[in-house]
């Protein structure tokens, strides 16, 4: 099989190779033909000299060495030009941010099947997506653990009453809500659970993650009853609920090479991984408070407006990078997330096709940088 990773250099890239090198071992038959990246030149060097893929990738610099037998594409749209050329058979999109559009939609189109990482692309790009992977006879195999774990319930015809996403409730779940105003941007990174890009882990503090996962697993499942509960270990990954009161749960250990595994090997398992003991702990979950999180209710509240949901999530990018350089605090994410939804709500705007996704990701950016400038 003929691999290509986008976003090769961040938490789920790095952790793809780490999977690739196990799956190598167990004697798994693949080649790494492209890797791209965004601006980590150095850890891209490595990764090429490594693995020596035909094609790689730079989006926002050059990289400072010549390397030999690797075709490298640098600058704006230079993951497209490496997935073209290297005609992957599957794709891990694990590229941040909305950045990603782009690549998953290049990825359709050369790929029999793709691990699809970058949640953006769902939430922004909803049925318009799916709807061109259906084209393409592409098909989408989710890598987020939570969709994983449906993806890996959902039998046959079984049509589920309901989806249960589970949240760890991130860095900020005991913190009293008076002080979650002055918590520091280190105070955030400090996850609990899992150990994930920077914006991903902010995210998930805010719960606007999950409020992008309610969203992603409406399009992936076609289910709008959805509910999310906090299970603090985060060893329930999902649940799915039937009818008849049946009720399936997606149990182990939390980590990320797990659903990546999964995808690459979809429908064989071939990654091998440590039991939990079940003896030594119970199942707990917890009630969401939405004075906390608002951010998960505002995006039950547009779930199934695309262009809400790409508003939701491109404001949220951006008060992500505000809060990280320091310029805003804790709380004001969700103000600029807010803000920016009821603003847009109010624009007239006709999303036909990609291009205007695109675009409209963009106006909110401009907007949502100005609210508290
Ligand atoms: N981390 C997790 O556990 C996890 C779990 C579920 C889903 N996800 C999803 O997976 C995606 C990646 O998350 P992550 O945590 O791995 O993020 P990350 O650590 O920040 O990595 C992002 C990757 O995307 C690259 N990138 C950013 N902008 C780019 C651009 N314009 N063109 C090309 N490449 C670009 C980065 O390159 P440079 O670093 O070289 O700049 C990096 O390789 C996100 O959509 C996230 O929601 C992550």
């Amino acid at each position: 099989m003929k691999i290509a990773i986008t976003g090769v250099t961040g938490s789920i890239g790095t952790q793809t190779l780490e999977v690739l090198e196990f799956l190598k071992n167990k004697g798994f038959d693949f080649e790494i033909v492209g890797v791209s990246a965004g601006s980590n030149d150095k850890k891209l060097i490595e990764i090429i000299k490594k693995w020596n893929p035909k094609y790689a990738a730079i989006e926002k610099k050059e990289l400072s060495e010549k390397i030999e037998n690797t075709n490298v594409f640098s600058g704006n749209g230079a993951t497209l030009k490496m997935l073209k050329n290297s005609k992957p058979d599957f794709t891990i999109v694990a590229t941040g941010g909305a950045a990603g559009i782009r690549h998953t939609l290049k990825a359709i189109e050369v790929s029999k099947r793709i691990g699809l990482a970058n949640k953006e692309s769902i939430v922004c790009g909803g049925n318009m997506l799916l709807n061109y992977a259906k084209e393409h006879n592409t098909e989408i195999i989710p890598v987020d653990s939570e969709h994983s774990a449906l993806f890996q319930l959902k039998n046959g015809d079984d049509i589920p009453y309901k989806l249960i996403i589970t949240a760890s409730g991130g860095a900020l779940r005991d913190v009293p809500l008076e002080e979650l105003e002055n918590v520091t941007v280190e105070d955030v990174l400090n996850h609990p659970v899992w150990s994930m890009g920077k914006r991903i882990t902010i995210d998930s503090a805010t719960m606007v993650n999950k409020g992008l996962e309610v969203i992603e697993a409406y399009y992936l499942f076609g289910i709008k009853n959805i509910d999310v509960v906090i299970n603090r270990n985060s060893h329930i990954h999902s649940i799915i609920a039937y009818k008849d009161g049946v009720m399936k749960f997606h149990y182990g250990i939390p980590d990320m090479k797990i659903p990546i595994a999964y995808s690459i090997t979809y429908p064989k398992r071939i990654f091998e991984y440590k039991l939990p003991d079940i003896t030594l702990e119970p199942v707990k979950f917890e009630k969401v408070d939405y004075n906390r999180y608002p951010a998960l209710k505002l995006a039950f509240e547009i779930l199934g407006n695309q262009k809400l949901q790409i508003t939701f999530n491109a404001a949220d990018e951006i008060a992500v990078k505000l809060f990280l350089e320091r310029k805003i605090k804790y709380t004001d994410i969700y103000k600029i997330v807010k803000n920016s939804v009821d603003y847009f709500e109010k624009q007239n705007i006709v999303l036909n096709d990609f291009e205007d996704i695109i675009n409209l990701d963009r106006e909110v950016r401009i907007y949502a940088e100005k609210i508290f400038s």
